[in-house]
């Protein structure tokens, strides 16, 4: 019998990566950034130069695509991401791959490659998934299930501050929160496993929360659960 398994999901810039990260490392879990597949896949079509809508294409690169995921024992840090064992860790976060990464990931033949991989990760258990679909199609049985949210602008602010942390030159406030709905827009409205909260997770709105709160949170359900 499996580990427990924690699934987060929940829409663009919600802090699920930090969050997960925290959760993970406090309970001595693995965790799992399931985004940063679908960006993968999505970078390899972008260099291909391939029409995005091509699914036969699209299909074609993702069953080529080796993504190997590490934990990064550096809590603040992404997961270091290799493809083909080349690392692309800051490359998928591009802003072109931000903006493509929704249309490649309502592609149910692309959904299908990823999430027999995010399963055969989590087979045994003891790891803390982050994604959109996680608590409603890749574990369904997973023991604790968070929907993490926050509001639009409280999400831009957010992503505007990582965007700077890293490096990048950030678009302005209103241009980030219209990215950001789009984003959440396109990924709810999908037809394979679109953005929703599972009817037996617990939402939490991080309006105004730290992310120790979220991490105590979520360690409190954890430990009510298992
Ligand atoms: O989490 P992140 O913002 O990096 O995810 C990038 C995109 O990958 C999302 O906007 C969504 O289109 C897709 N995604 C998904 N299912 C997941 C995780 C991410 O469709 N489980």
């Amino acid at each position: 019998s499996r580990k427990p398994i924690i699934a987060i999901d929940g829409p663009a810039g919600a802090g699920k990566s930090t969050v997960t990260k925290r959760v993970a490392h406090k309970l001595g879990l693995l965790f799992l950034d399931t985004g940063a597949m679908y960006r993968s896949i999505t970078l390899a079509v972008l260099r291909e130069g391939l029409d995005l809508r091509n699914q036969e294409q699209v299909t074609a690169i993702a069953n080529a695509s080796k993504i190997q995921l590490f934990n990064n024992p550096v809590a603040e840090q992404p997961m270091r991401v290799l493809l083909n064992g080349e690392d692309i860790t800051t490359a998928i976060r591009s802003p072109e791959v931000t903006a493509n990464v929704s249309a490649i990931a309502a592609q149910p033949a692309v959904r299908a490659i990823l999430v027999k991989q995010q399963q055969a990760i989590g087979a045994n258990g003891g790891v803390v998934m982050e994604g959109r679909d996680i608590g409603t199609h890749v574990f369904p049985d997973a023991e604790v299930k968070i929907f993490l949210t926050a509001s639009a602008k409280e999400r831009a602010n957010r992503r505007y501050a990582d965007l700077i942390a890293q490096g990048q030159i950030p678009p302005d406030l209103t241009t980030l929160e219209h990215e950001i709905s789009e984003r959440d827009r396109q990924d709810s409205t999908r037809t394979h496993a679109p953005l929703t909260q599972a009817a037996n997770a617990t939402l939490v709105n991080t309006d105004g929360l730290s992310i120790d709160e979220v991490v105590a949170t979520i360690i409190n359900l954890y430990e009510e659960k298992v």
